[in-house]
């Protein structure tokens, strides 16, 4: 391809780095301008990612003038700040999720971004992962009949995850946690399958410090007259468990750890192969399909990424899990 397209990168914890080591597989893309606010992330970026270029502050790289799309990879208090940022300087913005801290906070940003006519996307990564669209067409095709009933399961021995352990905020009531962190996600996944999702029921058991994020959830929601059952808790024994089922009339199919498809068959699941095809694992080709769709938000090519109207939807069904009954 002759063109490639500019992203900056605002935030290089966990999730700007993987933007950066999955760009660096492709010749479609170019880091314009890479920052975080902790110069220890900034020097351990320039030191692991010699193509991108790390910027003296988060203006120059979303203002250069190579950059077409500006990614939002910093924790949800500042998605806000940096889409308008990148929305002033005529970016089309790629946020992570959850959109914004709370709901308010969601639809305030939605309208700004909306009413700036700027083009813009979120990471919801099961709008192109292999699996979740292998999913999707065999339910299509038929092969558990009509679906009825949907089930998430979540289980993290810690919370946050070993590999999360910088990234405090996820401990936190305020902005982080596995329902927002996670669950969202599957949230999304039922909504891009089958339509809308209602809250009907919910419990959320937190520690008793006032800050700390959930220990334990369980939820009922409606998801286009199916009804959804959440269970979510973390802290204890076993290995984690990230598990979505869709249960129909002649059969199930589930994506277990995240990009597993299984098959239910006689009294257990069976694999069932997702062609992962030239990438050598599904996490690789979830990454490289979003990248793939994100090349085309950046050429203003149809694409099926979820917008941010699309991520206050999901944001508003979480928060609403969260307030409990
Ligand atoms: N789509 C996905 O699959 C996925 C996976 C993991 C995380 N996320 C999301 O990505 C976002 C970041 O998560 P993470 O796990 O990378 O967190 P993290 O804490 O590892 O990284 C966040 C980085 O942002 C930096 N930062 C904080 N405030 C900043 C500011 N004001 N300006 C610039 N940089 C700032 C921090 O220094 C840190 O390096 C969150 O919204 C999270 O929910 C999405």
């Amino acid at each position: 391809m002759d063109e490639r397209i500019g992203v900056a990168v605002i935030g290089l914890g966990v999730i700007g780095r993987r933007m950066l080591e999955q760009a660096a597989l492709r010749d479609d893309l170019e880091i314009t301008g890479a920052w975080d606010i902790d110069p220890q992330a900034r020097e351990r970026a320039a030191r692991d990612f010699p193509r991108a270029r790390i910027a003296t502050d988060a203006l120059s790289a979303i203002a250069d003038a190579g950059t077409r799309i500006v990614y939002v990879g910093t924790p949800p208090a500042f998605h806000r700040e940096y889409s308008l940022l990148a929305s002033a300087h005529g970016r089309k913005v790629f946020c992570e999720k959850p959109l914004a801290v709370d709901v308010a906070q969601g639809e305030r940003l939605v309208r700004e971004i909306e009413s700036a006519g700027t083009p813009n996307a979120v990471n919801f990564v099961y709008a192109s992962a292999p699996a979740a669209r292998a999913l999707a067409a065999a339910i299509a095709d038929g092969a558990i009949g009509r679906p009825l009933l949907i089930e998430t399961r979540l289980f993290f021995a810690r919370w946050p995850r070993d590999w999360q352990a910088s990234a405090q905020w996820l401990s936190y009531r305020a902005e982080g946690g596995f329902v927002r962190e996670v669950l969202s996600h599957f949230v999304y996944l039922m909504r891009d399958l089958f339509g809308d999702c209602t809250h009907r029921a919910s419990f959320v058991d937190y520690p008793g410090d006032g800050k700390s994020c959930e220990r334990a959830a369980v939820a009922m929601l409606d998801c286009a007259g199916m009804p959804v059952v959440v269970t979510a808790g973390a802290g204890g024994g076993g290995p984690d468990e990230v598990v979505f089922t869709v249960r129909g009339e002649r059969g199930a199919l589930r994506l277990d750890n995240w990009y597993g498809l299984q098959r239910a068959e006689g009294a257990g699941w069976v694999d069932t192969p997702v062609d992962h095809r030239p990438h050598p694992d599904m996490r690789t080709a979830a990454y490289q399909a979003q990248l793939d769709a994100l090349v085309q938000f950046g050429l203003g090519a149809p694409q099926r990424l979820p917008t941010m109207a699309m991520a206050l939807e999901v944001q508003r069904l979480i928060e609403r899990i969260l307030q409990g009954d």
